[in-house]
C-alpha cells in the first residue's frame, strides 16, 4: 500500500489539496533511503518504466514536424495571476490563480497552467537543470506544469492520461557581464525566498510581476518535443513535454540565492540543493524548423543565395545551420 502515499504525495505536488501531509516523506534526492536511485522501487509501476524524463535531448537527432506550432498563453501577462510560494522540502512551488492557460503547440486542447517550480544545483556554478542538450547541463530548469483542462484541475484523473499533463522546461542560465538583481521579475520573485526558508512555509505573492516577465528574452517559438513522465515519484508517464532552447537569463546572485536560502527542514536542516532527478534513456525528440525564422540565419541564406545562386543558396543554408538547431 506503500504506493499509494507516494501516488498522494505526487498529486500534493502538482496541487496542493487537504490530503497533503507536509511531514511524510516517502521520496527525496538526498537520503539513501529515499533517493532517485530509490524510486524505482518505491514507485514501481512508474518510476520503473520506460517512458521516463528528464533526458539528453540530442539537437541534431531531433525530427522536424511541422505540426509545432506557436502556443496561446492566456493570463501569462498578467500581473496577478500568481498566488503564493511555498517551500516544499524539495523544490520551491509558485502556485496560480486559476484562468491562466496554454493552447496551441500540437497540444490536443487547452491545458490549465497549475503551477510553477525549480530544479537547481548548487549555485550558479554547480548546474542542476534536469533535461540535458548534447550534454549540458544548464544551471536551473523551470517547470510550468499545465493538466487538460478538460480534468477541471482534477490532476488524480490527469496522471492516468498518457498526455494528461503538459510540462513547460524553460532552462535558466547566467546573465552575461557583472550585473545583479536583474531581470527585475527574477528580483521580485526571490526576495520572497527569505519568508520561506523552511519547509512548509508558504506566502502570498503580491500582484506586481507576470509570467511573461519571468520568461523574459526566451523566443517560444523554438522548443524541442518529447513524451514523457513526472520527474518525481510517482513518475506518472502521462507528461507531454515542452522544453524550450533559448534559457532564461538570471544574474548570478539571484540564481545563487536558491541554494543558500531555503532549507529541506527545519532552520537547522541543509539547504536545498541538487534537487534534479538523473537522466532517463532517450526518448524521440521532435522540434519544428525554425532555422529561416531568425534574422541572423535569413541574412546568412540571402547571402549564400546570392553568391551560389538561390536554389544552391537554400540547400547550403539548411545544411550548414540544421546543426544549430
Ligand atoms: C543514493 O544513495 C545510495 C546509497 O547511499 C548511493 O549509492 C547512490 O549513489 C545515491 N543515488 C543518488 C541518485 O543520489
Ligand atoms: C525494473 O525493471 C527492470 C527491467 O524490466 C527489472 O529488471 C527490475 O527488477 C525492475 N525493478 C523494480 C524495482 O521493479
Ligand atoms: C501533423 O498533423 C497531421 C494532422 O493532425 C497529422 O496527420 C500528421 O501525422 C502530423 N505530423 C506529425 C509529424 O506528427
Ligand atoms: C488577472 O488575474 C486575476 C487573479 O486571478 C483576475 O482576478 C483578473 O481578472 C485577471 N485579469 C485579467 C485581465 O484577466
Ligand atoms: C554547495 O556549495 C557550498 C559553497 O560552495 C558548499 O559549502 C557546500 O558544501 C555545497 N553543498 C553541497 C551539497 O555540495
Ligand atoms: C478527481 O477524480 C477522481 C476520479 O474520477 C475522483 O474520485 C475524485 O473525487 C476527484 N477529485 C476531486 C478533487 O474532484
Ligand atoms: C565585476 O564586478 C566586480 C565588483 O564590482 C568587479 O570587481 C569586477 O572587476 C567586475 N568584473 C567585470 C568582468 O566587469
Ligand atoms: C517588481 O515589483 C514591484 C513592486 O511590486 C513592481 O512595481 C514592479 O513592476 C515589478 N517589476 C517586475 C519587472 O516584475
Ligand atoms: C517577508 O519577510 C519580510 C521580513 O521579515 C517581511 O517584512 C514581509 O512582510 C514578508 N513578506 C511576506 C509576503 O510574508
Ligand atoms: C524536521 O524537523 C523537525 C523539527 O526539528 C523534526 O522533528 C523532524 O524529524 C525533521 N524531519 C526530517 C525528515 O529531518
Ligand atoms: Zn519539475
Amino acid at each position: 500500500m506503500k504506493w499509494i502515499l507516494v501516488a498522494a504525495l505526487a498529486v500534493c505536488i502538482l496541487a496542493p489539496t487537504a490530503d497533503c501531509t507536509s511531514e511524510t516523506v516517502a521520496w527525496c534526492y538526498h537520503l539513501p533511503s529515499c533517493n532517485a536511485s530509490t524510486w524505482p522501487k518505491i514507485s514501481p509501476q512508474y518510476c520503473n518504466g520506460t517512458r521516463q524524463s528528464p533526458i539528453n535531448i540530442v539537437s541534431a537527432s531531433a525530427k522536424l514536424n511541422a505540426n509545432l506550432t506557436e502556443f496561446t498563453f492566456v493570463n501569462y501577462d498578467n500581473k496577478s495571476a500568481m498566488k503564493a510560494i511555498e517551500n516544499t522540502g524539495e523544490t520551491v512551488k509558485v502556485t496560480l490563480n486559476s484562468g491562466v492557460q496554454i493552447s496551441g503547440g500540437d497540444l490536443s486542447e487547452n491545458y490549465d497552467s497549475l503551477q510553477f517550480h525549480l530544479h537547481w544545483g548548487n549555485g550558479s556554478s554547480v548546474p542542476g537543470s534536469e533535461h540535458t542538450v548534447d550534454g549540458v547541463r544548464y544551471p536551473m530548469e523551470l517547470h510550468i506544469l499545465n493538466s487538460k483542462s478538460s480534468y477541471n484541475g482534477n490532476t488524480t484523473q490527469a496522471v492516468k492520461d498518457s498526455t494528461g499533463l503538459a510540462a513547460l522546461g524553460f532552462f535558466i542560465e547566467v546573465m552575461p557581464g557583472n550585473s545583479s538583481g536583474k531581470p527585475e521579475s527574477w528580483y521580485n520573485l526571490t526576495s520572497y525566498l527569505a519568508n520561506i526558508t523552511t519547509k512548509g512555509q508558504s506566502v502570498p505573492i503580491a500582484a506586481g510581476f507576470s509570467l511573461n516577465d519571468l520568461l523574459v528574452g526566451v523566443d517560444r517559438s523554438k522548443y524541442y518535443r518529447y513524451l514523457g513522465s513526472l520527474t518525481t515519484p510517482s513518475c506518472n508517464e502521462a507528461v507531454v513535454w515542452t522544453v524550450f532552447k533559448e534559457p532564461i537569463k538570471v544574474s548570478r546572485d539571484l540564481i545563487d540565492l536558491f541554494s543558500t536560502t531555503v532549507r529541506v527542514n527545519d532552520s537547522m536542516s541543509e539547504h536545498i540543493t541538487d534537487i534534479y532527478r538523473y537522466l532517463q534513456p532517450a526518448q524521440p525528440v521532435s522540434t519544428q524548423n525554425n532555422s529561416v525564422t531568425t534574422n541572423s540565419a535569413s541574412t546568412a541564406c540571402f547571402s549564400l543565395g546570392l553568391l551560389l545562386s538561390l536554389a544552391l543558396g537554400s540547400l547550403v543554408c539548411t545544411y550548414s545551420l540544421s546543426p544549430s538547431k
